[in-house]
């Protein structure tokens, strides 16, 4: 097996051959052995920019998971290829909500609420998706009225769809989704998680009656490891401890903290922190060491004291990123991620309408 010094010289030989015929952009979950050969690196919503922007680029290296991948492919131009390094890199969260049961979903909130709009213009429920979600389902959003989000911009997609919509149905994340909503003011029990009626024998009347946001039962298996307890034992052990979440954790996780953000919101708060400052963050260990690393005048560790990984980001391995540009430089495309032309248009539907979504 190739050495990680072996790797390192084969990427950078291939990038060099490739110049500016590739571009290549990382999540920052990815692991450092990837992230030093990326051109980009940010947080879902950045990386959907970068592939808008980075329109020079015969080939677009996605260096993150699946969803981000299609992302990519739908929002660059026909003729860039977007390329998905181990194609088993997925999300178990956007995995969650399925096609299917989402129709299903909406057919029963349809047959409930009906489909005429109240005497403002407003429809009974508009979808929103998180990022976190198959092309298909942002196809589906786009179709149906309704959105794209990501951590970085959910309430100003949240206040989008309340201007459109009496409620909305939020999926996969239910974390995100509660989270947000009761930042802005939504009770608690206007957010019922919705039950399909099949399986698990659906929703009482009451539940859905009143309901503002339904939820969908999809969580992060990565971020539903934090706990208050810890955040407890940061504060025990640190008293000056700032606690900052990523808002896929639960509710009392984000309640508990300090702050909650997206990845790019956590790296902004801890370089803008005076030195010596101390940090707990509850997000994916990768990111959090290497913040460590990059800010030797703090003290920054992860909340989860044993490891938070994202196994599906970790399969990026640094072996895969020199296969696919070496095949590149051969003039063969591997691992290519393409989402079929009728689904794109509508789940760039769904994306420009995130895009445009002001505050
Ligand atoms: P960000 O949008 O904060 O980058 O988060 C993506 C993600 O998958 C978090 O688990
Ligand atoms: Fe998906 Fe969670 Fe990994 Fe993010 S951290 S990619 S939500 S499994």
């Amino acid at each position: 097996t190739a050495t990680d010094g072996e790797l390192e010289d084969r990427i950078l030989a291939a990038k060099r051959t490739l110049g500016d015929r590739v571009v290549v952009l990382g999540h920052f979950y990815q692991r450092d052995e990837v992230v030093r050969h990326a051109d980009f690196v940010g947080d879902s919503f950045q990386l959907a920019n970068a592939a808008l922007t980075r329109d020079r680029a015969e080939y677009i290296v996605f260096c993150g998971v699946h969803f981000m991948a299609e992302t990519a492919d739908i929002l660059s131009r026909d003729d860039q290829a977007v390329v998905l390094p181990n194609l088993a890199a997925g999300c178990s969260m956007a995995d969650m909500a399925d096609e299917s049961s989402v129709a299903e979903c909406w057919e029963q909130l349809q047959e409930l609420y009906g489909t005429a709009p109240d005497a403002d213009g407003r429809v009974p429920v508009i979808p929103v998706t998180y990022m976190n979600s198959s092309a298909a389902l942002k196809a589906f959003v786009g179709r149906n009225g309704g959105i794209v989000c990501t951590s970085s911009n959910a309430a100003t997609v949240l206040e989008w769809a309340f201007a459109r919509g009496q409620r909305v149905l939020f999926f996969p994340d239910q974390h995100l989704g509660r989270n947000t909503a009761k930042a802005m003011g939504v009770p608690l029990e206007l957010m019922p998680l919705w039950r399909p009626r099949k399986a698990l024998g659906g929703n009482t009347p009451a539940e859905l009656a009143d309901a503002r946001v339904i939820l969908w039962h999809g969580f992060c298996s990565v971020h539903k490891r934090f706990s208050v307890p810890q955040i407890e034992r940061a504060r025990a052990e640190h008293p000056d401890v700032r606690v900052i979440v990523h808002p896929e954790c639960p509710m009392e996780v984000v309640d508990a903290a300090d702050a909650a953000g997206s990845t790019d919101f956590i790296q902004k708060a801890v370089a803008a922190a005076h030195p010596g400052s101390t940090f707990a963050i509850g997000t994916e260990v990768n990111m959090v060491n290497r913040l460590a690393a990059q800010h030797p005048e703090h003290t920054i560790f992860c909340l989860d004291p044993v490891v938070c990984p994202c196994s599906t980001m970790y399969r990026i391995h640094p072996g895969y990123l020199a296969w696919v540009l070496e095949e590149l430089v051969a003039g063969r495309v591997v691992n290519r991620i393409s989402v079929a032309p009728g689904t794109a248009v509508d789940a760039r539907t769904a994306l420009e309408r995130m895009l445009a979504a002001r505050p």
